[in-house]
């Protein structure tokens, strides 16, 4: 079957065509095997493994990489590789050994490499002179005497590096090797195949991860293992060797590096040099221009931080940057902002034309280069796009770094003028925050779902040139940091909108092994939507988010939590004891501690509303909640003795509690409510789903109507419980035949620990009357004569046309997932993005999709069948946290029912100047816009609401037609049965 196109995946899709084993991202075919004899070129074997070549006179950063290429073929094999460094007439000189031999080099660099080429043993013409590029493969006699040998060759340092370390993570050793313990995979034998591989050059020409709001965690944890720097930072050359080794190891180039209490350049004089050799171009964070940390500013610069009134001083500061880097591989940020990441107050447009003008001079003075050949970067980061807008004037050599909104929507893609500028533009975008509205810096909360639809976004409207993660503490955000890393080297692999679970599978296998790969990438995809509802931070907000009263919405959000960790927590035990670790820290780990923060939260919330009814089970949620925050702390405890303690700090972070956008001092949680003192009427309680009150209080109690078209998991269940000590036994009876409940006769008691009875109603559909019909249900306790609660069951036992196919009214709601549109109306060119969003799905159109008029252009066609006689309905449409990117054309969507009039809606109000968008902290917690419009009179029957999308830059989740019925709940009503 072809595989799923674009265009076509939305209709396949629609028609269940899509085979999901179709592998959606664009994975390379395997260049070695494994078996004892093979064709091709054996490279290892029992006691045996490759002689490294590399010539002395390549450079430095290819030799250090040879020999990690030496270390891993031992890591694999058992006996490490060795390295050689030797010339080509001294290479072809020697006819032995017979120990198989791997050329590595660069380009014009090496003379082994160039020996080669001159030799027309190997052609480089597919990667000469290009960008990070790089190839390998088996080339035979490549010299008299030698039958073949295996050649890596690069376009320049880092085209070499990566093709190295492109061959150890094909052997079998993670990039994550130590920052997540993944184990080498172990091999008998290694062959390469008669096969050529060539990658490069990347996507994104800078692309990499700023280490950031680094305290607690990573600074504790650097402090623990090494030496502090004159200055107290632990962020020495030893630590940094370790980020280059990971940055590398992903295809990576670029490194904003700690900078709260410490100052890269001076906290180790070898810092500089060994970015440089290892081939790392350093950047430094939005605020801290001409290579000089922020840090630096209170030790060494002369007077304030202030470019009117201390000109003079701020300059001879900026220059001693450039002049101290001048050796060093640097992505210079220009531009000032005021002290410490603020605004600052004195700066305007003018004096911002004048400051980066004059940085660019001091850097062509002390690097001796034409601009275009330093990278620099301008960070278009919170206040700083007003000024551009202004109309600010800056040398097309500076790349504009656009920015997110900390919260992982992109503010802004750059025009077509904007892409005309030598410099490109760039994107800096977070998988962690210290800021407004809260904090996220804990564990990963990020969607990959989501940074694929973002990063998408910023690649194709042409943010090419710099992408950087703020990745907080590195550790616990390895899934985020992998797969951004990998979007940036190859944004082609990720055509496709489901290429990410397919990455992930992949990814999966390579760190757990292919026994795991898909169930730890269906653990994460769960995990990334679980986490997409709200961040941890967020949850201490009151009243807890998630209805305790409608759609079983708490219940249920916390039961998706306790079925994900037996999930992982069955893998993890299937796993050999060399792999748990890592798998504990990618996997294991974020979704135990997640769902023990969602149990504290969801449990405390729901022993307030069963001590309002009495039930003597709050008690028991409360005891639950305490003991969850124990637990909290064991598992915190876990991570730190993890490998003998290797992680110790990095659970440091507090996040329990949060009572504004900073962290608290210490983790705490609200206390539970119990129930205290005696029942003053009734020993038998009786609650409804989404009831408003409860027996005693209400003798007759009523449920919604239940129909046909209910959505599947929510039931309508009535609870019996105990009000106080004892224990009693109930009856549950119908006055109608065709409706029955389980448990219809129990005994509840608080000695057994059995104090609430779930009773679900269920319906016999073929036996019901056609049409309304209204069920009486009595519970009776049987050891308290006269002591009975009513239950009302309205069924509606309805039908839809056998020609009507779409969504059927449940309850006055219709609710669609927005995937579920019924056809392209026109020529559409709608995408979905599989495990997008809070629920199932995300629509959106793809990147630079021309903006549209309101009721033109692709639609989203929803047939949907109503029963209620509606004056007064309204469509409620559920929209991703997008910000209006797209300069002068915010995001909006129009809507019609039934043909008739449109209405076209902006989500996302504008700003003046730079400030977020009201209603933005909203939108960003719940990770949704809802927007609701009046849509007026709905008769019975049938009906389509059309809905089109106005920009490219917004994606839709789920649509919602409201005849009376929808109640409050944080992600919507869950979708309504569907005619098919
Ligand atoms: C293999 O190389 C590693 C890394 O350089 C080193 O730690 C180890 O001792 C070497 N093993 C042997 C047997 O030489
Ligand atoms: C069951 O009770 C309801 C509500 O009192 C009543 O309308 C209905 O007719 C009863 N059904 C039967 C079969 O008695
Ligand atoms: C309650 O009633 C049930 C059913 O009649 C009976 O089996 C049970 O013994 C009674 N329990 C008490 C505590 O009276």
């Amino acid at each position: 079957m072809a595989p799923c196109s674009r265009l076509l995946g939305i209709v396949a899709a629609a028609l269940g065509l899509c085979a999901s084993s179709e592998a959606a991202y664009k994975q390379k075919s395997p260049a070695f095997t494994y078996t004892s004899a093979a064709t091709g070129l054996q490279l290892g074997g029992p006691s045996l493994a490759p002689e490294i070549r590399v010539a002395p006179d390549d450079l430095p950063g290819v030799i250090r990489a040879a020999n990690d290429l030496a270390a891993d073929f031992g890591r694999v094999l058992g006996v490490n590789g060795t390295v050689v460094v030797a010339d080509w007439s001294a290479t072809i000189a020697q006819k032995l050994p017979s120990r198989p031999i791997i050329i590595v080099g660069t380009v014009g660099k090496s003379s082994l490499i160039d020996g080669l080429v001159s030799s027309k043993k190997l052609d480089t013409a597919a990667i000469a002179k290009k960008w990070e590029t790089f190839s390998y493969q088996v080339t035979a006699t490549p010299w008299d005497g030698r039958d073949a040998v295996f050649v890596i060759a690069g376009s320049d340092l880092r085209g070499t590096v990566f093709g190295i370390y492109d061959v150890t993570e094909q052997i079998g050793v993670s990039p994550w090797h130590y920052w997540a313990d993944v184990p080498p995979t172990k091999r008998e034998y290694i062959w390469a195949r008669n096969s050529s591989h060539t990658e490069g050059p990347p996507s994104i020409k800078f692309r990499g991860i700023f280490l950031n709001d680094e305290a607690p965690a990573l600074t504790g944890w650097g402090k623990a293992n090494f030496k502090q720097s004159q200055y107290g930072s632990a962020f020495v050359t030893e630590f940094y060797k370790h980020i280059f080794d990971l940055v590398l190891r992903l295809k990576g180039n670029y490194v904003w590096p700690a900078m709260w209490s410490s100052m890269f350049y001076l906290d180790d004089p070898k810092n500089g040099p060994a970015a440089t050799e290892y081939g790392i171009f350093m950047g430094t964070s939005h605020h801290e221009p001409m290579a000089r940390a922020d840090k630096e500013q209170g030790r060494f610069l002369k007077g304030s931080w202030d470019w009117k009134s201390n000109k003079a001083g701020v300059q001879s500061f900026m220059d001693e940057g450039a002049t101290r880097s001048k050796n060093w591989s640097t992505v210079y940020t220009l531009g000032m902002r005021g002290s410490g990441d603020a605004a600052s107050a004195t700066l305007s447009s003018s004096a911002l034309e004048e400051i980066i003008s004059w940085q660019q001079s001091s850097l062509t003075k002390a690097l001796g280069k034409p601009l275009s050949e330093i990278p620099q970067a301008w960070v278009m980061y919170k206040e700083v796009p007003g000024y551009w807008s202004n109309g600010m004037k800056v040398s097309d050599d500076v790349t504009l770094l656009w920015s997110d909104d900390n919260r992982g929507n992109i503010r802004r893609i750059p025009t077509d003028a904007e892409l005309r500028r030598a410099g490109g533009s760039g994107m800096y975008y977070h998988f962690d925050y210290v800021g407004d509205p809260r904090n996220y810096k804990w564990i990963n909360t990020i969607q990959l779902q989501k940074t694929w639809e973002q990063m998408t976004l910023a690649h194709d409207s042409g943010n090419k040139n710099i992408w950087i993660a703020n990745v907080g503490d590195l550790k616990a955000l390895e899934l985020p940091t992998a797969h951004f890393m990998a979007l940036a080297w190859d944004r082609d692999s990720f055509s496709d909108p489901d290429s990410t679970r397919d990455w992930l599978k992949a990814w999966s296998g390579r760190q757990f092994g292919e026994a795991a790969a898909e169930a730890a990438a269906s653990i994460m995809t769960t995990y990334g939507k679980l986490t997409a509802r709200m961040k941890y931070e967020d949850l201490s907000r009151s009243p807890f988010a998630f209805s305790t009263a409608n759609y079983d919405e708490a219940d249920l959000n916390y039961k998706e939590w306790v079925d994900l960790l037996a999930k992982a927590q069955a893998v993890y035990d299937s796993l050999s004891a060399d792999v748990q670790d890592s798998f504990f820290e990618i996997v294991l780990h974020p979704v135990l501690a997640g769902k023990t923060v969602f149990e504290i939260y969801s449990k405390v919330a729901i022993s307030a509303v069963y001590a309002k009814e009495h039930r003597v089970s709050a008690n028991q949620f409360t005891k639950d909640a305490a003991a969850a925050f124990t637990a909290d702390q064991a598992i915190t405890k876990r991570f730190h003795t993890l490998k003998n303690g290797k992680w110790n700090h990095f659970m440091d972070q507090t996040h329990l509690g949060y009572n504004n956008w900073q962290e608290p001092s210490s983790n705490s949680v609200p206390k539970g409510t119990s129930v205290s003192g005696s029942a003053t009427n009734a020993l038998m309680g009786v609650s409804i789903q989404a009831g408003s009150s409860a027996f005693p209080g209400s003798a007759k109690l009523t449920l919604s109507a239940v129909t046909p078209f209910d959505p599947p998991n929510i039931d309508r269940w009535i609870d019996v419980y105990i009000r106080d000590t004892g224990s009693f036994s109930y009856s549950i009876t119908s006055n109608a035949t065709f409706v029955s409940v389980t448990n219809a006769r129990q005994t509840v008691s608080t000695s057994s620990g059995s104090t609430d009875i779930r009773s679900v109603v269920t319906v016999d559909w073929k036996a019901a009357p056609a049409g309304s019909s209204v069920v009486t249900l009595t519970i009776t306790n049987l050891n308290q004569t006269g002591t009975t609660a009513t239950v009302i069951v309205p069924v509606e036992n309805l039908s839809v046309p056998s020609d009507f196919k779409g969504h059927v009214e449940t309850d006055r709601t219709v609710s669609i997932e927005a995937e579920h549109f019924s056809k392209p109306a026109s020529a559409s060119e709608y995408v979905v993005v599989p495990d997008f969003g809070r629920t199932l799905s995300g629509v959106r159109l793809p990147p630079k999709f021309a903006s549209q008029s309101p009721g033109k252009g692709p639609v989203l066609v929803y047939p949907f069948y109503t029963f209620t006689n509606s004056v007064d309905a309204s469509v409620t449409v559920y929209l991703a946290p997008s910000e209006n990117a797209t300069p002068n054309s915010p995001n909006r969507y129009t809507i019609s029912v039934d043909g008739g009039g449109l209405t076209t809606v902006q989500p996302v109000p504008a700003t003046s100047g730079s400030s977020q968008p009201a209603g933005w902290a909203d939108a960003v917690i719940r990770n949704a816009y809802v927007k609701a419009s009046k849509v007026g009179k709905l008769a019975p029957g049938k009906h389509e609401l059309k809905v089109y999308l106005l920009e490219s830059t917004m994606v839709i989740t789920k649509v919602v037609v409201d005849l009376g019925g929808v109640k409050s709940s944080l992600l919507g009503p869950p979708e309504s049965g569907r005619a098919v």
